[in-house]
């Protein structure tokens, strides 16, 4: 049984992470998406709205070929791929300046555990310049989101800031 970790911080989870979950779908048997929980990057949703947001979104989406588990995990990518005995880490390539960092990360993660590979996708063309980051920019001066995110993330992001900002 091929089991493969789709790892980041969804901090929303994009058009462009849906893709790529779909297509990795047909390459394993079961796939996990794992959500960083502390990432450094001061995520705007909680790992827990994270996980139920892309729940969500996968329950409503068709076209998958495998199991969709969804999880958060802290600490080592590579030592949550062998709790949940996963040996393929799917990530998604957008260009060229994604392309050191990762080339970085999975080769460390393969000298960690050399039984676990990175496979990487290059994102479909027309998603290849969403972020969550620029969702995020364009969400807090109250830009229109609807064509970078899955239709259930739109109302949770715009109600964050709204939250934030009552505070
Ligand atoms: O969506 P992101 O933020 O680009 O995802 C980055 C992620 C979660 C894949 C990466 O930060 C990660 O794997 N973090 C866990 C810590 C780890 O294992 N780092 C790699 C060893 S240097």
């Amino acid at each position: 049984m091929k089991i493969g970790i789709y790892p980041g911080s969804f901090d929303p989870i994009t058009l462009g992470h849906l893709d790529i979950i779909v297509r990795a779908s047909g390459l394993v048997d079961h796939l996990i998406i794992g959500v960083l929980k502390n990432s450094k990057k001061h995520p705007l949703l909680t790992s827990k709205e994270r996980v139920e947001l892309i729940q969500k979104v996968v329950a409503n989406t068709t076209g998958l070929k495998s199991t969709i588990e969804v999880v958060d995990f802290d600490g080592l990518l590579i030592d949550f791929a062998k709790q949940k005995k996963a040996n393929i880490i799917v990530r998604g390539l957008r260009a060229i300046t994604d392309f050191e960092y990762e080339l970085q990360i999975a080769q460390t993660n393969h000298k960690l555990n050399p039984a676990v590979d990175t496979i990487f996708f290059t994102t479909s063309v027309e998603y290849s310049y969403v972020s969550s980051t620029a969702v995020k920019e364009i969400a807090s001066f109250g830009g229109d989101i609807s064509e970078f995110v899955p239709k259930e993330v739109v109302t949770s992001v715009y109600d964050k800031f709204k939250e934030i900002r009552s505070i």
